[in-house]
């Protein structure tokens, strides 16, 4: 069986609301489509430091999660595995089946975190969530949380919830800093974790993102994730590229000062580049 040499990284840790611990850096999964490719991505993940995995049913790739987990060695209780409810199978009996389905793929008997990927139709949003409160109470997901929620949809779920989500995963990054729904999060104990934090590679030119790198001797890309950190929201980064990969992780050595900070937030542009249609009801 091929191991990966483990290397044990510095990586901060968070403590959710529920006590549950995760790692303060996730590696996203999302369009990584054939085996090979993933089987290399989590080869150079792990051997860099990464134990969290941001997965989802509308990924496609939760069995090649699973295959690779139990291929290099890795020992169930050392990761932590996300997955999200795909929007075709919101309401109750969907919500449970669909559930059992990706823990056969991924090869295990629990999540450590469970999420709704996006709001849905207003009809099923009560009935999915009694879903997801039912598989935490019976272990299946150590946590249970969201995504693509914004205050409505959060101030709709205190309406009818018995249990509140302890993550919420949205769109972040430096171009999109989120102001309002993370000071309601942070109102209600519910952490941010940061998608699409490199804003996909998009702007890879801001001069102030430069000079910021250039006095910290830190790349582009690790200001833009170190600025989630230091704004308490967990970065998920996604690349397939293994210098990448490694260069992503490699931002628990420093700190952004708070002039640096102040300049950032200036860079804030408030503007959505994914799912706008979808989660705007
Ligand atoms: N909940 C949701 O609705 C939702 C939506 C979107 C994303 N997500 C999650 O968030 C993860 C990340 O988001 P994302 O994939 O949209 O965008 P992202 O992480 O902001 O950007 C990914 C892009 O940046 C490139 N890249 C990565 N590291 C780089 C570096 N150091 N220097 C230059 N380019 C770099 C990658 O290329 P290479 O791969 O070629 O290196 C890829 O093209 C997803 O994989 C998924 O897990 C969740």
């Amino acid at each position: 069986m091929p191991s990966a040499k483990l290397k044990i990284m510095a990586v901060d840790k968070i403590k959710l609301k529920n006590g549950a611990i995760i790692p303060a850096i996730g590696l996203g999964l999302w369009k990584v489509k054939d085996e090979i490719t993933f089987d290399q991505m989590f080869k150079a993940a792990i051997e860099a430091g990464y134990r969290h995995f941001d997965d989802a049913q509308a990924y496609g790739n939760e069995q090649y999660l699973g295959n690779c987990w139990r291929k290099y060695g890795l020992k169930r209780d050392e990761l932590f595995i996300t997955t999200k409810i795909l929007t075709q199978n919101f309401g109750y009996k969907a919500t449970l089946k669909s559930f059992n389905e990706s823990l056969t793929k991924l090869q295990t008997d629990y999540v450590d975190l469970l999420l709704i990927h996006f709001p849905g139709p207003y009809w099923l949003r009560k009935e999915k969530w009694r879903a997801m409160e039912e598989i935490k109470k019976s272990g299946r997901a150590k946590s249970i949380g969201v995504s693509n929620h914004y205050v409505k949809h959060l101030k709709e779920l205190e309406a009818f919830a018995t249990e509140m989500p302890v993550v919420n995963q949205i769109e972040m990054h430096i171009f999109l800093q989120q102001q309002e729904v993370r000071d309601y999060c942070k109102k209600l104990g519910i952490q941010i974790e940061a998608y699409s934090p490199l804003a996909h590679a998009q702007i890879m030119n801001d001069p102030i993102i430069q000079q910021i790198a250039e006095k910290y001797n830190k790349t582009y890309s690790q200001i833009m994730l170190r600025w989630c950190l230091d704004n308490e929201a967990i970065p998920l980064p996604k690349s397939t590229t293994p210098s990448r990969i490694e260069e992503n992780i490699n931002i628990f050595d420093f700190k952004l000062d708070k002039d640096d900070l102040s300049k950032l937030a200036t860079l804030n542009r408030d503007k959505k580049t994914l799912w706008r249609s979808i989660i705007s009801s």
